[in-house]
């Protein structure tokens, strides 16, 4: 298939165009390299630099090639930046994300996968976090997402698009070429092999007095591996009929902070020394989903996300990037 991936540069879109392009397909790939690195997209995927807010190039890029599905990645992030300057959030996840829809209905693409996140439920009141527990986002991120989810709705009863929302939880790991490289980085498990790998510095742990088992933060941790699978086996959802769907992926199992950072020691011998700060505003205690749906629907599981194998991918990616990729 011929398929449009927005954010093909950035950390998930790299590894997900990489394993969409070895199994044959044809990937155009757009990004604006504000986040994203040039150096993350694979030789054998086209590559246009533009910005989803620029509709004439947005366009130009459709009449350029004929498009069969979409998946769209790119957007902002970042939960903590979201809450200081949340009209960026909403002009480029959703104005951006709404050109991009306009532009399927004129070239009439009606795929589309949407990368959206757990953030949409907020702190919730149940674990583990089904596609019907209730989504009460708690930060202007987590709201744009289940904003956009809500709009893809209304184009698919509207105009037949059909939709396909990932839910990632922790996405974390590295395939062998590629990684996470984010400036500034926030996300723990790259955090954590970078003082692995430089061996400096004491990493700042937020919070150890939470109601969990060890007092640190539970989350759910899923190798970017399994979350590039799941977008190729939502394709196959695509079968003429509208469809608005969307699935939770995550490991199923939850590890606290201590975890992750005693395995990352154990695995790269590093000391990595720690400091306990103050909670960090809005994390909630514990994330962990349920994967059923995605596995009823979409015959999805998890295949690579041992922790383990998530942190030892990070570490060893971490020591051939040492400066991401620049380096
Ligand atoms: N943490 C530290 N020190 C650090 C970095 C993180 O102690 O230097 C802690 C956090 O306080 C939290 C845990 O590690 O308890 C995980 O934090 P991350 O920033 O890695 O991930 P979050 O769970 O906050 O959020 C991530 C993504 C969101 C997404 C969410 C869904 O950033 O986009 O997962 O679960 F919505």
């Amino acid at each position: 298939m011929n398929i449009l991936v927005t954010g093909g540069a950035g950390y998930i879109g790299s590894v997900l165009t990489e394993q969409l392009v070895g199994e044959g397909h044809n990937v155009i790939v757009v990004d604006s390299l504000y986040r994203g690195h040039r150096a993350a997209v694979v030789p054998e995927a086209a590559f246009v630099q533009i910005d989803l807010s620029d509709r004439n190039a947005l366009d130009e890029v459709f009449r350029n090639h004929t498009i069969e599905a979409v998946m769209h990645l790119a957007a902002d992030t970042s939960v903590g930046l979201s809450m200081v300057e949340p009209e960026r959030f909403f002009q480029n996840n959703i104005v951006c994300g709404i050109n991009l829809l306009d532009c399927m209905l004129k070239y009439k693409v009606s795929s589309i996968v949407f990368s959206s996140s757990a953030a949409v439920y907020g702190q919730p009141e149940e674990i583990p976090i089904t596609e019907t527990t209730p989504a009460k986002p708690v930060n202007p991120y987590g709201e744009t997402k289940l904003m956009f989810e809500r709009i893809l709705y209304w184009y698919g009863r509207a105009h037949g698009i059909s939709s396909v929302s990932l839910r990632y939880f922790n996405v974390a790991g590295a395939s062998e070429r590629f990684g996470s490289d984010h400036n500034p980085e926030t996300l723990l498990i790259p955090i954590v092999v970078r003082f692995a790998v430089s061996r400096q510095g004491v990493l700042s742990l937020y919070g150890d007095d939470y109601d969990t088992i060890d007092g640190t933060c539970i989350r759910d941790y899923i190798h970017v591996a399994d979350i590039a699978r799941a977008h190729a086996l939502a394709l196959k959802r695509f079968n003429g009929d509208v469809i608005t769907k969307a699935y939770n992926l995550g490991n199923g199992e939850g590890y606290s902070v201590m975890n992750v950072i005693e395995v990352a020691r154990r695995i790269s011998g590093a000391p990595i020394p720690v400091e306990v700060r103050p909670r960090r505003a809005g994390d909630p205690a514990k994330l962990i989903a349920s994967y059923e749906l995605a596995k009823a629907e979409l015959g999805w599981e998890p295949r690579f996300s041992t922790l383990d194998n998530i942190v030892k991918s990070a570490w060893e990616w971490q020591k051939e990037h040492p400066r991401g990729y620049e380096g």
